[in-house]
């Protein structure tokens, strides 16, 4: 049985996107079942109505500062799509370590870095400043603490002489969308060994 996903998203969608099309695929084993966005001008959610998933708006503003009673909301938004899994694409919130327990083993999220390298943000920035030779993504299982879940996989990029932020947040976005499908489908079906796509 196809495993039933949300997406968790707070801009663009663009790798909500590439997990979608993936999903919308024969034989894939996770299907999607709700977009979910902390602001109503996420563009993603755009997106996601031209892809046919069905959204959700669950704004972080109307919550002043409350994480658990907007984490309330957001269980509560969740609950009539019954994921199974939760996959984070670029949403900008952190969870509390109530909320990742409680979906503990069940959450995915991407990461513009290598990691363990660079967790948090400015990713880009940080490595050029640092003077890498390579830099990529990561998805990982969510845990408690920030960017630091078991990795399920990874993807490297080079850094090329003139590289800005801009330059090689784009290049490794691309890579964002090869990893993160090739990685849900595999966790999808209970495989955890990290995948490294060259
Ligand atoms: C992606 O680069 C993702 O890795 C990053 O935000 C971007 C979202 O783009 N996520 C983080 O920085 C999480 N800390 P998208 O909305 O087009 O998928």
């Amino acid at each position: 049985m196809a495993k039933r996903v949300a997406i968790l998203i707070s801009g663009g969608g663009s790798n909500m996107e590439a997990l979608v099309r993936a999903m919308q695929q024969k034989d894939y084993p996770a299907r999607p079942v709700l977009v979910l966005a902390n602001t109503p001008e996420a563009a993603g959610l755009a997106r996601a109505r031209r892809l046919g998933v069905a959204m959700a708006v669950v704004d972080h503003r109307d919550f002043s500062g409350a994480r658990h009673a907007f984490e309330a909301a957001l269980e509560a938004a969740l609950q009539t799509a019954a994921p199974d899994i939760l996959c984070l694409a670029g949403f900008m919130r952190i969870l509390t370590p109530a909320f990742t327990a409680r979906w503990q083993g069940r959450v995915l999220n991407i990461h513009p870095s290598l990691l363990p390298r660079y967790q948090g943000l400015n990713t880009h920035a940080r490595a050029l400043a640092a003077g890498d030779t390579e830099a990529g993504c990561t998805v990982h299982q969510v845990t408690a603490a920030l960017d630091d879940g078991p990795i399920l996989g990874q993807a490297r990029v080079p850094i090329l002489p003139g590289d800005n932020a801009e330059t090689l947040a784009a290049r490794v976005l691309e890579q964002e969308h090869r990893l993160y499908p090739a990685v849900l489908g595999r966790f999808a079906q209970g495989d955890r060994r990290p995948v490294f796509l060259p």
